[in-house]
């Protein structure tokens, strides 16, 4: 019975787009389910859109994000991935966009650690592997 169940819930998150391998461990300070719910709905979402393919969070180690994100050179060097984080960002696309609606008011700082957790938690070595498709 517990198998049915496990398979139900992976099954579910796949649904999502991104597919997580079941575990409980949490990211260091950020709170990797909203980065995870903001990774899929808004950094996926315009990398499927502009480049018609996912980043996946477990294309590379949890060394690798850790330099990416502390270099914080987004889209080949051209610019801030802040940016994409920022309170201004989410209200310039929150009229289409739930995720950005929802986390309208979350500081900047707080969301970039979610967006981490969920990258180092999704990481190839990470706690859970995770890969959009
Ligand atoms: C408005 C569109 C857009 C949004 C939003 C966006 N990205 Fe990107 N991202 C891009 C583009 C364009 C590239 C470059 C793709 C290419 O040409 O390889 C890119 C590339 C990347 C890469 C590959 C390495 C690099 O920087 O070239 C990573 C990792 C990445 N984005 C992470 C994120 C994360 C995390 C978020 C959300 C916090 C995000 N992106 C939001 C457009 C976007």
């Amino acid at each position: 019975m517990s198998t049915k169940l496990s398979t139900i819930s992976v099954l579910s998150l796949s649904l999502l787009g991104c597919s997580l391998l079941a575990s409980a461990a949490h990211g260091a300070d950020g709170d990797w389910k909203r980065g995870r719910v903001y990774y899929q709905r808004v950094c996926t979402a315009c990398h499927k859109a502009i480049t018609g393919a996912p980043v996946a969070p477990n294309s590379r180690t949890i060394a690798d994000w850790t330099a990416y994100l502390n270099a914080d050179k987004h889209a080949k060097g051209t610019e801030s991935l802040k940016k994409y984080v920022s309170k201004e960002y989410r209200a310039s696309i929150k009229a289409t966009n739930k995720a950005a609606e929802k986390y309208a008011d979350i500081p900047d700082e707080q969301l970039l650690n979610d967006v981490k957790a969920f990258m180092l938690k999704g990481a190839k070595d990470g706690d859970s592997p995770a890969s959009c498709s």
